[in-house]
């Protein structure tokens, strides 16, 4: 068994598909209101039902963005000269000969990545609760709708990707989200400079 490095906590891997899971059914019902998919009502046993789902998921998902904060923010805030370095390169994932420079325990993809989500996951939580608790308030709900569809416009593109990246793109690394560990090789190739922090 090779030496392994912890990379996420127990806390970490648990809201993480917390925030995947609800993240899933809102995608899923958010798009049957769209286009109006009466066999996803249903499947939830009517619109209704649907609706509920749609709207407590939704709950589920702002506690859990909110407890992000705690596990990726102040990496993803810590950008420097390497950071840009490894978007000048493209993470390297067009030219294996590109040297990428050395990256913290995220890499300036995935810190883009954690600002996106928080960034449109706030304005969607928060435009989503004034379309369920204040649908009277016109000039407020029209807004929202507009802020509902854009910020989900991103994440629509921006998960399935960072999905296809954590799985198939860079095998090794789904086991992080399952036991927490890597090995330390595989660490050193991709989070040089978060393996030297942590004295290996
Ligand atoms: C269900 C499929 C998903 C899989 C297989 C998956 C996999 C992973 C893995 C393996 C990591 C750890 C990467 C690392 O530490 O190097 C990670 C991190 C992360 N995931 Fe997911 N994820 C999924 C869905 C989601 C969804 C739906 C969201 C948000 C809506 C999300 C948000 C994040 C964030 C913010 C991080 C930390 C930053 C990053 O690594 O890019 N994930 N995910």
């Amino acid at each position: 068994m090779a030496n392994m490095v912890k990379k996420a906590s127990v806390f970490e891997i648990l809201n993480h598909w917390i925030t995947a899971v609800s993240f899933i059914i809102l995608a899923v019902t958010g798009y049957g209101f769209l286009f109006h998919l009466e066999q996803l009502n249903s499947i939830f046993g009517n619109f209704n039902v649907m609706k509920d789902w749609h709207n407590w998921s939704g709950v589920v998902f702002t506690v859990s963005l909110f407890f992000t904060i705690f596990n990726y923010l102040p990496v993803s805030l810590s950008f420097g000269s390497d950071d840009i370095g490894w978007i000048f390169k493209a993470g390297g994932y067009f030219s294996k000969r590109a040297a990428v420079p050395p990256q913290d325990r995220l890499n300036a993809g995935q810190k883009l990545f954690y600002l996106l989500l928080l960034i449109a996951g706030i304005a969607i939580s928060a435009s989503g609760f004034v379309i369920w608790l204040m649908p009277g308030v016109r000039k407020w709900v029209l807004l929202s709708h507009l802020a509902h569809n854009i910020s989900f416009d991103l994440l629509i593109i921006a998960v399935p990707l960072h999905i296809y990246l954590a799985t198939l793109a860079n095998p090794g690394t789904f086991r992080i989200m399952v036991y927490g560990t890597v090995p330390i090789e595989w660490a050193k190739k991709r989070h040089a400079k978060w393996v030297q922090k942590m004295g290996f």
